[in-house]
């Protein structure tokens, strides 16, 4: 099959876009509004953009499900220019379905999801303790597509590795089982991983 998104009518059931666009890495979003107060939200548009220095980019798009409002982290990035991402891994997947709910700005997704919060070093939002690992960033800039989606970049200046999860110096993916996001409502997590070396590598 073939369609011009906008255009014809795919004559799915569903959007395919995002299962094609699939897996995608979850971004767990953390930020604080002018009063200090946290926010915590998954964003699957996310990945890394660079790695000297590390960035990474977020998009969001549409307003919260069932409400008028934007989404707080935007809000919250626009105003203060700093949030971290949490790596989201298989244990922590029902909390990182209940921070994505539709609450109200000032909620504090970390104490509805009963997430104890870590404490950054050099941005002042807090990360989820328990995750395998957090990035700390610095808005580097907002990029407004057509239609309704904005993009955060940031660039990363701080990263916190649980030290449980390093083995022999290595992030063990298949022991923390990262979670992704394919389409529709459905998720994957990494239990498997194999190696490939580049031509001309040994
Ligand atoms: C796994 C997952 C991935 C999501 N990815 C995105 C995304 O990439 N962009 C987006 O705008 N919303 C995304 N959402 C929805 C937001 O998490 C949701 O709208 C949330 O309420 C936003 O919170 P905030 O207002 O605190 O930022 C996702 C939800 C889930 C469960």
């Amino acid at each position: 099959m073939f369609y011009r998104p906008g255009i014809d009518n795919h004559g799915l059931p569903h959007n395919p876009f995002k299962a094609i666009v699939a897996p995608r890495p979850i971004g767990w979003i953390s930020s604080l509004d002018v009063h200090g107060r946290s926010n915590l939200a998954p964003y699957s548009f996310f990945n890394g953009v660079g790695d000297d220095p590390p960035m990474v980019m977020y998009s969001t798009t549409g307003p919260k499900i069932g409400v008028d409002e934007g989404k707080d982290s935007i809000s919250n990035i626009r105003a203060t220019r700093e949030f971290c991402v949490s790596v989201v891994s298989s244990a922590l997947r029902d909390a990182m379905n209940i921070s994505s709910g539709s609450y109200a700005a000032g909620e504090d997704e970390f104490e509805m999801a009963d997430l104890p919060k870590g404490t950054a070093r050099v941005v002042a939002p807090p990360f989820v303790a328990h995750a395998p690992a957090s990035l700390e960033c610095k808005l580097h800039r907002i990029v407004n597509l057509p239609g309704d989606a904005v993009v955060v970049f940031g660039q990363v200046v701080g990263i916190h590795i649980r030290e449980e999860h390093l083995k022999d110096g290595l992030l063990d993916v298949t022991g923390y089982q990262p979670l992704a996001r394919l389409g529709y409502r459905d998720y994957t997590a990494v239990t498997e991983t194999f190696s490939l070396n580049r031509p001309g590598q040994t």
